[in-house]
């Protein structure tokens, strides 16, 4: 290896390789609603809109996601940095976090878990496939509805990076000419 690299402890990779946004997943079941700090989610398919998704299993969401087999997917911006942080150091089993958050639950279209209005976006997802679920706490959901705001068109969004840092979404480059058409 060139000198210019040193190597690295292989369980701090997520510093690199976890790029995606961070969102907020709300649930509900029973009529009990609850919301979940998630950066463990990758896109798997367009058509079905397919995301694969790790919830750990001590996590009050797990329960009330395996149990109603759906959720919304919520997308926040750099607003909520605070909120986001504390959503995911309590938990639902004694805490309202809707109430807590100051967070207001809005009826979904297609599944009974809420949308957060104060998100940017929010995808309805029903649990696609379970298989997973027991060896790597990894749900398959299917977006079954979006709502998107129209403005900004590129919201801020915030991207984990483990240690309690977040890196913020930028400068927004397009490269649209130089790919074939089936790759857009
Ligand atoms: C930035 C951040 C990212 C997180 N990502 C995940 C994740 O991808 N999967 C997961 O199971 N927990 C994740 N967590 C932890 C949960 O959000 C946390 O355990 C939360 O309190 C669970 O809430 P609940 O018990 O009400 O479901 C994350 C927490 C933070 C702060």
């Amino acid at each position: 290896m060139p000198k210019t690299k040193a190597d690295f402890p292989v369980d701090k990779v997520r510093r690199y390789l976890e790029p995606g946004p961070i969102v907020l997943v709300s649930s509900a079941w029973r009529g009990e609603k609850n919301i979940m700090t998630m950066g463990w989610h990758t896109v798997m398919e367009f058509t079905p809109s397919l995301v694969g998704c790790v919830i750990a299993g001590s996590n009050h969401s797990f329960d009330l996601i395996r149990r109603s087999k759906e959720c919304v997917i919520n997308l926040p911006t750099t607003a909520l940095t605070d909120t986001v942080v504390g959503i995911g150091n309590c938990s639902g089993a004694d805490t309202d976090k809707f109430e807590k958050f100051g967070l207001t639950a809005l009826p979904a279209q297609k599944v009974k878990a809420p949308l957060i209005a104060q998100c940017h976006a929010n995808f309805e997802c029903r649990l696609e496939d379970a298989r997973l679920v027991e060896r790597y706490n990894f749900f398959i959901f299917e977006v079954v509805k979006a709502h998107v705001a129209r403005r900004p068109v590129h919201p801020q969004t915030l991207h984990y990076t483990g240690d309690g840092v977040f890196m913020v979404s930028g400068k927004i480059l397009s490269r649209r000419n130089r790919f074939k058409p089936e790759m857009l």
